[in-house]
């Protein structure tokens, strides 16, 4: 009976070969994954990230208040774009520079094909369905200047 008396010691020969170092993998995983998050926190906070540091009330107040010059335009961005980019919301706020710094250096070509197909939360056309491509230009622009 020598090899069943083995056995029970073979068992934990295979644990300490395939079990323990398979732990220590899943648990590098693992501090690498939260490590990972940590450091994408920071950066975020750190406002180098996608979304910049949040408008003041101030920012709030000013936004609401911009209007296209042209009152046709004025009308559509009205019951359009200021719904979401007028107040305080998820959208980029009308004429926070900070908002728009990154994303206006897209270029043009890419910010209207985002407005126009919509973008993450932003249904298409920026719900201004009778907006001509020229007016969704101008809406962009007024949004990113706010003027
Ligand atoms: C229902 C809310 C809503 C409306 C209405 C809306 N937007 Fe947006 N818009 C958003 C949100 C939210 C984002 C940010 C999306 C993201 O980056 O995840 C955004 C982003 C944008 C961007 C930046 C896209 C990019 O590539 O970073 C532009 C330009 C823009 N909107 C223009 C407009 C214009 C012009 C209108 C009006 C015609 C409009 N939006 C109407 C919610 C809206």
């Amino acid at each position: 009976m020598p090899s069943e008396a083995k056995s029970p010691g073979a068992a934990t020969l295979r644990e300490a070969r395939c079990g323990a170092p398979w732990r220590a993998v899943r648990a590098r995983v693992t501090a690498r994954v939260l490590s990972l998050c940590c450091a994408g926190g920071v950066w975020l906070l750190a406002g180098c990230g996608p979304n910049p540091a949040p408008p003041t009330d101030a920012d709030v107040r000013r936004a609401e208040a911009l209007r296209p010059r042209d009152a046709q335009l004025a009308a559509k961005y009205e019951r359009s774009c200021l719904l979401c980019h007028g107040v305080r919301s998820g959208a980029p706020l009308a004429g926070f520079a900070p908002a728009w710094k990154a994303r206006a250096a897209q270029g043009e070509g890419a910010l209207l094909a985002h407005v126009r197909e919509g973008f993450n939360a932003m249904p298409a056309m920026g719900l201004c369905t009778d907006c001509s491509d020229t007016e969704l230009r101008q809406l962009i622009h007024f949004l990113i200047q706010g003027s």
